[in-house]
């Protein structure tokens, strides 16, 4: 084999996108070169020619800041490999087998993260990040020896011997349910074979967890976010990275429960409850993995590796573990480090060697969904201050740099669904998601899902007449209230204010308090007082939450804010920040993340190196317990003032004309009922 030898004579190969680069003897294979500075380029036929799986580009040009001129010149010319496999297959221009092609001089050799031998799959649009890969399963192609009576040596035994000549497997485990297939394949595959190999990480042994007769040239995996509310799964080429189908389902565990303590009470008050939902959750998950083979044509046995994601209930109850201790404090997780199991266990109908990971646990409250979505967003290698929220009816909240990360949840309850709201509704047609109101007259804009007009542009009245105008969802919700204040509807402290009746039909006498008529239609759609007082109750508890985390870390802003999940890609981050819901920041720095957990799942089931990172950075996330931290009440009651009674906004004036504030050190009116009220919302979710 090529040797890499260190000397000034030697050519230099720098590879992209890794930035990794070595000088090495003029005939290496660029494969080899790639293999010793640890970039990885998939083989699966070890060098054959066959797979096309190792395909490179070589950049051509002056590279003056690498100290490289690359030209194709300096790689060996087509070789018969290369030929053959082109005649067969289809290899774009320009590129190379790069266990073909040797070095011959300076390259800048080009990894192409998306190489595509199956020409039928698609790509889904929707999912554009492409992630290095570097999965925990390789598929191997061998050639062995064929029996002879002199060499007693069994048909496995010899099938281990080419794993270890051809691909550096020693010490492997073989899974039970392969054993018998062991000698049919081998014949059938006239003593070709490709072996699925299992090996996560560095230290362990590696697994023979299937085997298929001849080139097998695909393999496939599995990502998963398991929410309360909804189920999102992705199935990933694991040889070309690529996402390839999609698909999400309700929770079905939600009959038992709608929101994550309901479910635990379900599983305290029946004695098969855990059971139950285990179940309800597998057989969904069962149908989700139907759906993105069915839209794929992918075989469910060619899933081999499923990486699952949840926050700590949903991570128990998929495990089969009774979450009843996370029902209350000290919030004991069974487990909180990373999980690694088998498909077969979980009652998924997949491979019976298909493996499982399920990323570690923050804390009790804040889960695996949470550390997947500060993978994916990566405040902890940044410089810059990070907060990362999901808002859910339990908010997971995570913040920090390179330097330091810390997280929270906080009880924000059901009101930004809509569930606590007179006239809320989930995000479906006929929901109002935007809102305006004029400051003058107090008339209000509104645009409906479904319509793409707004309310008072032309052909509206005729399209709502086919939808309705049903209610107000999370996003509209957000809005009117926050522009109610805007419009100085309501006070800072959150008091609609009954003098304005006067001047708009729109504010009406309700009981002792004030409402305003948003919509005034068929179904009339009223905001009241005490819908008021849920979001700010909602809003505090979060912006609570996140103080403190601000607290921890001694600093007064953030740099940027990543909002995680359905909601925080639909709210417009200046009426979240208008509303208090999240801090002072740059507003071009706040940004939907979407659902960054599932991203964070894809990229552990696709690089293993990922698994690691996550885990190691889990235990080095500090945890906060919101109910322990004497500042939260302090933090809360100033937070229920609109944006903050305390805080300044500084950032969001500069984009926004923010009402004059009333005078400050005043409590503000109709603040919670204190720390007992607060208890009583926590863990809704
Ligand atoms: S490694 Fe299979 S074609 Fe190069």
């Amino acid at each position: 084999m090529d040797q890499k030898v260190s000397g000034e004579k030697d050519p230099l190969v720098l590879f992209m996108p890794s930035g990794r680069r070595g000088r090495f003897k003029k005939g290496t294979h660029v494969l080899e070169a790639a293999r010793q500075l640890g970039v990885y380029v998939e083989s699966v036929c070890g060098g054959r020619g066959i797979c096309g799986r190792c395909q490179i580009e070589v950049q051509e040009g002056n590279f003056a800041k690498h100290g490289i001129t690359s030209a194709n010149s300096h790689i060996s010319a087509f070789g018969a490999k290369e030929k053959r496999y082109a005649d067969k297959r289809d290899l774009k221009d320009g590129r190379r087998l790069s266990c073909s092609a040797t070095i011959e001089g300076d390259l800048v050799v080009d990894v192409p993260q998306d190489v595509q031998v199956n020409a039928q799959i698609v790509r889904k649009a929707a999912d554009t990040r492409l992630i290095d890969r570097n999965p925990a399963i390789q598929m191997c192609y061998v050639e062995v020896e064929e029996p002879d009576m002199h060499k007693p040596l069994g048909d496995l035994d010899r099938l281990k011997q080419a794993l270890e000549r051809d691909w550096g497997f020693t010490d492997i485990i073989v899974d039970q349910h392969v054993l018998p297939q062991v000698q049919k394949i081998l014949r059938s595959g006239n003593w070709s074979v490709t072996a699925a190999i299992h090996k996560d990480m560095d230290t362990a042994r590696p697994s023979l967890i299937a085997l298929y007769p001849g080139l097998k040239n695909e393999a496939y995996g599995i990502a998963c976010d398991i929410g309360s509310t909804t189920i999102a799964m992705h199935l990933s080429s694991l040889l070309s990275g690529l996402t390839i189908a999609s698909a999400g389902a309700s929770n079905p565990q939600i009959r038992f429960g709608e929101d994550l303590m309901s479910r635990v009470s379900y599983v305290m008050m029946n004695p098969d409850g855990c059971e139950a939902m285990t179940k309800a959750v597998h057989i969904a998950l069962n149908g989700l993995i139907e759906e993105v083979c069915a839209e794929s044509g992918v075989d469910p046995t060619d899933i081999l590796d499923a990486v699952f994601v949840g926050n700590p209930i949903m991570h128990h109850l998929f495990l089969g573990i009774d979450p009843t201790e996370l029902g209350g404090a000290p919030f004991a997780l069974a487990v909180s480090g990373a999980v690694h199991s088998w498909a077969s266990e979980l009652n998924l109908a997949l491979n019976d060697g298909t493996r499982v990971y399920m990323l570690p646990c923050i804390a009790g409250h804040v889960g695996a969904d949470a550390a997947a979505a500060t993978l994916s967003e990566g405040p902890h290698r940044q410089d810059e201050m990070m907060l990362l929220v999901d808002v859910g009816t339990n908010a997971e909240i995570v913040l920090g740099n390179k330097n330091r990360v810390v997280a929270a949840s906080s009880p924000t309850g059901p009101a930004f669904e809509g569930a606590e709201i007179s006239c809320g509704q989930r995000a479906a047609p006929g929901a109002i998601e935007r809102v305006r109101i004029d400051p003058e007259t107090l008339e209000p804009r509104v645009r409906v899902i479904g319509i793409d007009a707004w309310s008072d542009e032309p052909g509206f009245a005729a399209l709502a007449g086919k939808t309705g105008v049903t209610g107000v969802c999370g996003s509209g919700i957000i809005e009117v209230i926050a522009e109610m204040y805007l419009a100085g509807i309501i006070t800072e402290d959150g008091v609609v204010n009954g003098d304005l009746a006067e001047k708009s039909e729109r504010i009406i006498k309700d009981g002792r308090t004030f409402s305003y008529v948003l919509w005034d239609g068929e179904t009339p759609l009223t905001i009241t007082q005490n819908d008021v007082r849920a979001i700010q109750l909602a809003k505090a508890a979060l912006y609570a939450g996140i103080k403190l985390l601000m607290d921890k870390q001694g600093i007064d802003h953030v740099d940027r804010i990543g909002l995680a999940g359905a909601f925080g890609s639909f709210i417009d981050p200046k009426y979240a920040m208008v509303l208090g819901l999240i801090p002072d920041c740059r507003l071009d720095k706040v940004k939907a993340v979407g659902n960054a957990a599932g991203t964070g799942a894809r990229m552990a089931l696709l690089n293993r190196d990922y698994r690691r990172e996550i885990e190691k950075t889990v235990t080095e996330i500090e945890k906060i317990e919101t109910a322990l931290e004497p500042k939260f009440q302090e933090h809360f009651v100033y937070a229920m003032a609109l944006p903050n009674k305390i805080d300044p906004f500084p950032k969001l004036a500069e984009a926004v004309k923010l009402p004059e504030k009333a005078e400050p050190a005043v409590a503000a009116e109709g603040a919670p009922g204190g720390r007992r009220r607060r208890e009583g919302r926590r863990r809704r979710d």
